[in-house]
């Protein structure tokens, strides 16, 4: 019996066509996994109402980890339209499958390596090395959303807290709300899983990257819990950025920071400029990781405007393929698949478009393999 069993979830559009980049690398290392192949995207909105079916649960309640690809989602109006006949005029809602599965599964920690590989030529600065910490299942992205504003929700805001007075004159149909909803427990373990991080790699410091002169609850909890949190990492220091400002300091500095840790929106938001520090999210991988189940999947959506044409970088989908071994705790397999792709990359004869090659997006995987 092979010794893992993985879920493989390609998804849509380029998704399929990464995933099949990481398997000949994952087959060259002679990995020993069973690999289960889930529905899971746009195929099963049209057909089913569903881009995250019950099956698919089943299985992820059934595997050690999950290889993720990529989904397309569209907006409201166009997901009614996609939906096969018999399904239309149902009130069928579009939920992005990966952020249920954050949610449902507990996936509480999103983990975003950001490495500037030597040689490429899209690294913004040689050297950079970010690990960004983002909360996964809280936030902003809580799902708790209002338009119309209900009459009853607004006066019990008001009863709580006279802020709220300044809207009255807007009637509930002309007020969007979201909740920013995050707590003790959220913010406590993804600090303390970046400080893990940081004491387990050597790292010297952690950023907390929040708003608290404004978000004073929120982004307050935040800051604070990280305070009580960097205690018990006398080695670690603690460094305290605001949202904005961090984003300036990235540019300017990028080799400054080593550890972001942060809220699911923000994470969001700062993730994806590291990312375009190091090449873009053809190198984007992440980790969304709970205590029983773990995802890895790249950064980058489905690019329906390349889909079929084995075109994008499967760079990041492979690095998400190690961080996936690392967390089924194989490191020594996770490195040799780095080294592999780091030497591709600095060797640069087999490059994607995105690096300046004409390469298809499997010989890149294949080009790794053969340095394994
Ligand atoms: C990401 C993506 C997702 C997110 C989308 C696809 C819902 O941007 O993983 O960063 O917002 O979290
Ligand atoms: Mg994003």
């Amino acid at each position: 019996m092979p010794k893992y069993k993985i879920a493989w979830l390609p998804g849509d559009g380029v998704g399929i066509e990464v995933m099949e980049a990481a398997k000949i690398v994952l087959d060259k290392l002679q990995f020993d996994a069973e690999y289960i192949h889930g529905d899971i995207g746009w195929e099963f909105w049209k057909t089913e109402a569903n881009p995250l079916p019950e099956r698919t649960c089943d299985l992820l309640n059934s595997v050690d980890a999950a290889l993720f690809g990529a989904i397309t989602s569209h907006p409201k109006e166009e997901c009614e339209a996609a939906l096969i006949p018999e399904l239309q005029g149902k009130g069928k809602v579009y939920a992005s499958p990966i952020v249920r599965l954050r949610q449902e599964f507990n996936l509480r920690t999103n983990l975003r390596p950001c490495k500037a590989y030597a040689g490429s030529p899209l690294n913004y600065k040689d050297g950079i090395d970010i690990v960004v910490f983002r909360e996964n299942t809280e936030d902003l992205y809580s799902g708790v959303e209002f338009h119309p504003f209900p009459d009853e929700v607004r006066e019990a805001v008001k009863k709580h807290n006279p802020k709220m007075a300044r809207f009255d004159h807007h009637p509930g149909n002309e007020i969007a709300v979201s909740l920013r909803i995050n707590t003790k427990t959220g913010c406590t373990n993804i600090i303390t899983d970046a400080f893990e991080f940081a004491k387990k790699f050597g790292r010297k410091s952690v950023t907390v990257v929040e708003k608290p002169n404004v978000l004073r609850e929120t982004s307050g909890l935040m800051v604070r819990t990280a305070r009580e949190v960097a205690k018990n990492y006398p080695g670690i220091e603690l460094w305290e950025t605001n949202i904005d400002a961090m984003c300036m300091w990235l540019v300017k500095n990028p080799l400054d920071y080593s550890v972001l840790v942060t809220s699911n929106m923000f994470g969001d938001i700062v993730s994806d400029l590291c990312a375009q520090l190091v090449g873009g999210l053809g190198f984007a991988s992440s980790g969304n990781i709970g205590d029983k189940l773990a995802v890895f999947e790249p950064s980058h959506g489905s690019a329906p405007k390349y889909a079929g044409q084995y075109k994008v970088n499967p760079m990041a989908m492979i690095l998400s393929a190690k961080l996936m071994l690392d967390w089924l705790g194989e490191p020594e397999m996770g490195a040799r698949v780095e080294k592999a792709l780091a030497e591709v990359v600095k060797e640069g004869k087999v490059r994607t478009y995105d690096m300046g090659g004409s390469n298809t997006t499997l010989e890149v995987g294949e080009a790794i393999a053969a340095k394994l």
